[in-house]
């Protein structure tokens, strides 16, 4: 397996640990409880720092250059490069509820907990297509010198919640999840 896509499977296991939390959190506030806001939101400030930043465009030149070796996953290409704008949207949507929310109660629980649900079960949708079909197809025809110029394109940054340092912003959600 190439090593890109290895580390692209290792931050989708990360972010499913994320989408866990905040499902439970979403289903404290749908059952009237008060959810933890500030956690929510480090998970939420993690995903776009990270995921919508490196995870999704690392992505998404893999998808175009599986499409110029095989025009036949253009559908699948096309609709999984679309995914990454739309869950982008629907995490933004999420947060700025969120914050609204922690800031002033009267934020409708209901918009509250379903633009949270949206955002949760888009991810896990869009984490599995990409697991199922395009990581493996891309590891079969990419050649190394491909993988290479992807990796060069984005570079890597330390992921600053699961990487060996992590950081100050997020040593509460990390202790969390370090169990
Ligand atoms: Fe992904």
């Amino acid at each position: 397996m190439s090593h890109v896509i290895a580390a692209l499977t290792r931050d989708h296991a990360n972010i499913s640990k994320l989408l866990e939390i905040l499902e439970s959190e979403i289903l404290a506030i749908t059952v009237g409880k008060t959810p933890d806001y500030p956690l929510m939101q480090d998970i939420m400030r993690y995903l776009s720092q990270y995921s919508d930043r490196f995870h999704h465009p690392k992505e998404d030149l893999i998808f175009a250059q599986l499409l110029r070796r095989d025009p036949d996953v253009r559908i699948e290409v096309e609709e999984l490069i679309e995914e990454h704008v739309l869950i982008g949207l629907a995490g933004r949507e999420f947060s700025s509820l969120l914050h609204a929310s922690s800031v002033d109660s009267v934020v409708l629980r209901e918009r509250l907990s379903s633009a949270g649900s949206n955002f949760v079960r888009s991810q896990r949708e869009h984490m599995s297509k990409e697991e199922n079909k395009l990581f493996p197809l891309a590891g079969q025809l990419l050649s190394e010198k491909e993988w290479q110029i992807i990796d060069g394109a984005i570079g890597s940054i330390d992921d600053p919640l699961f990487d060996e340092m992590t950081s100050d912003d997020y040593q509460r959600l990390y202790r969390l999840i370090a169990g």
